[in-house]
């Protein structure tokens, strides 16, 4: 049985079911698991542990830390059986990111580069049990990823403990797709080999102790799709102020005619900005992102993209399907890799990359939120955002220039949470324009983000703001008492205009 599947014959007698694996999972462990935006992740354990936590008479509450966000509602249902006492560097879940904002479940916003380096420093405290999802364990017993690669490499290589889902909806096509490769202890540890991001510097598969594999489940389900939306009118104009800006850049000398490495984040704008490319007069573009999206695949087809590089797919159900039967055909010009390579601030910075975000909301000198609502309230987590911004050649934040129907307007005169500050943002698009707030002093920056980006409906209520903060003076004027006047008269009223 499995034998293409688990080539290591010994390994075939460690199959179990999801219940009796979860059985491994006691009050208090720290767990390690797959899963990078909805992508790879572990299916079936969770959920028994979820099970176990419900119905069981014994307290179960664990840590569980990801690469990133789990698909299949497997953060919901965990969170709603009450098994998550800590949850850390990432989330996207709706239940979750409510018992978050209740403060019952305590969550680690982390940037995703750093997670496996507070572990291997024994900073997070011991990882109990690995659970990883496979297309195969190799006949070494080396675990071969499928969709993400996320963490899954150090949380197998650190914990006690592996559970491995063999998921049969996963072909065995991915194999050969990833590039697994561990840096060595600090302080004496040598440069990251990576050059050109279609370098590949390490294994196809993960490489562990098959002792350590303490029980194989075998599940058969896809990965949940992206739920990111279409293009719109706005996203398409971001595009189009971003397109011109780089032919810009370009023809000043500033760019190489063929584009530097993209970035580009999760979520609808990101992904919808990046298709825009795909009617640029850029060709031979490489990614070296994290997540890929539909819009890695749409600028393959649409033969702009040269190679890709990242952490995850996270596809919709249509492009899910096509990319996992049409693999031969990306084969050559893709790569998975460990986040903490893909995100890795010593290559983001080798490469000069172009590294393209989404902001919740920017300030008129450039800071930007991409967490909070209202500055408390938990959206998702920074993500990979930080570990790109700060290290990017150009690091552009995008949004749109008002949120909720016009109702918040996404340039403020103060961030009420800074992920980002001005010193790491070098570009600010909404619909509206662009702000190249490089080399730019802060009172410089709050004329061009207000005069390029700012919704027309918010543009005198901000010059206003600005004016009067620049009387009182400063190097970057600021009236404390007002700075937040915006976001308590949509408390207050619920929208930013009164
Ligand atoms: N205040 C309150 N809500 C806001 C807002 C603001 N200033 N700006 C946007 N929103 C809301 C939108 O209305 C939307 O709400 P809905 O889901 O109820 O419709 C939601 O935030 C998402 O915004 P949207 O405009 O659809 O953007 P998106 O899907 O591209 O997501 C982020 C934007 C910022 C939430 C998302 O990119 C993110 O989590 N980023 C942080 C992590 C990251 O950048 N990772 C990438 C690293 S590789």
């Amino acid at each position: 049985m499995f034998e293409d599947r688990i080539r290591r014959a010994d390994l075939r007698a460690r199959i179990t079911t999801a219940a009796d694996a979860a059985q491994l999972v006691r009050n208090g462990m720290r767990v390690g698991a797959s899963g990078f935006t909805r992508a790879g992740d572990v299916k079936a354990v969770p959920l028994e542990i979820a099970r176990r936590a419900r119905d069981e008479s014994e307290p179960l509450r664990i840590t569980l830390m990801t690469g990133a966000s789990l698909g299949n509602d497997t953060d919901g249902i965990l969170t709603q059986s009450g098994a998550l006492e800590r949850r850390l560097p990432f989330q996207v879940d709706a239940t979750l990111r409510r018992a978050i904002n209740r403060g019952e479940v305590m969550f680690v916003d982390q940037h995703l580069s750093e997670t496996v380096e507070l572990l291997r420093d024994n900073r997070l405290g011991k990882l109990d049990i690995a659970i990883i999802e496979a297309v195969a364990i190799t006949e070494s017993g080396g675990i071969v990823p499928t969709t993400s690669v996320g963490n899954s490499a150090t949380f197998a290589t650190l914990a006690e403990k592996v559970i491995v889902e063999i998921n049969l909806a996963q072909p065995l096509a991915l194999e050969g797709l990833h590039d697994i490769w561990s840096p060595k202890p600090r302080p004496a540890r040598g440069p990251l080999p990576i050059i050109h991001a279609r370098d590949r510097i390490g294994a196809t598969c993960i490489d562990i102790a098959p002792d350590k594999i303490a029980a194989i489940v075998v599940t058969d389900q896809p990965d949940s799709s992206s739920n990111v939306l279409p293009a719109d009118q706005d996203t398409a104009l971001i595009a189009g102020h971003l397109v011109e800006f780089f032919q810009h850049e370009v023809s000043r000398g500033r760019m190489p005619k063929r584009l530097p490495p993209l970035q580009a984040g999760i979520g609808t704008i990101a992904n919808a900005v990046l298709s825009g490319f795909a009617a640029s007069p850029f060709d031979a573009l490489t990614l070296y992102s994290e997540v890929l999206q539909d819009s890695a695949f749409d600028l393959f087809d649409a033969g702009k993209l040269e190679f890709a590089s990242g952490a995850s797919m996270t596809l919709s159900a249509k492009r899910h399907e096509q990319v996992l039967r049409d693999i031969d055909r990306y084969r050559e010009r893709l790569v998975l890799r460990p986040q903490e390579l893909s995100n890795h601030p010593e290559v983001i910075r080798r490469l000069g990359l172009i590294a393209i975000n989404t902001a919740l909301e920017a300030d008129i000198y450039g800071n930007v939120n991409s967490t909070h609502v209202g500055g408390t309230h938990m959206m998702n987590g920074i993500g990979g955002s930080g570990d790109f911004a700060r290290n990017a050649a150009y690091a552009v934040f995008a949004t749109k220039s008002v949120a909720k129907d016009g109702r918040i307007s996404s340039i403020v005169p103060m961030v009420s949470h800074c992920d980002h500050n001005e010193h790491d943002v070098d570009v600010i698009v909404t619909e509206r324009g662009l702000a190249n707030l490089t080399g730019l002093a802060p009172r410089e920056r709050a004329s061009a983000i207000i005069e390029r980006c700012a919704h027309p409906s918010y543009r005198d209520v901000l010059r206003d703001y600005f004016r009067e903060a620049s009387a009182l003076g400063g190097h970057t004027p600021h009236r404390l008492d007002q700075a937040f006047a915006l976001h308590a008269l949509y408390a207050k009223t619920g929208s930013m205009l009164g």
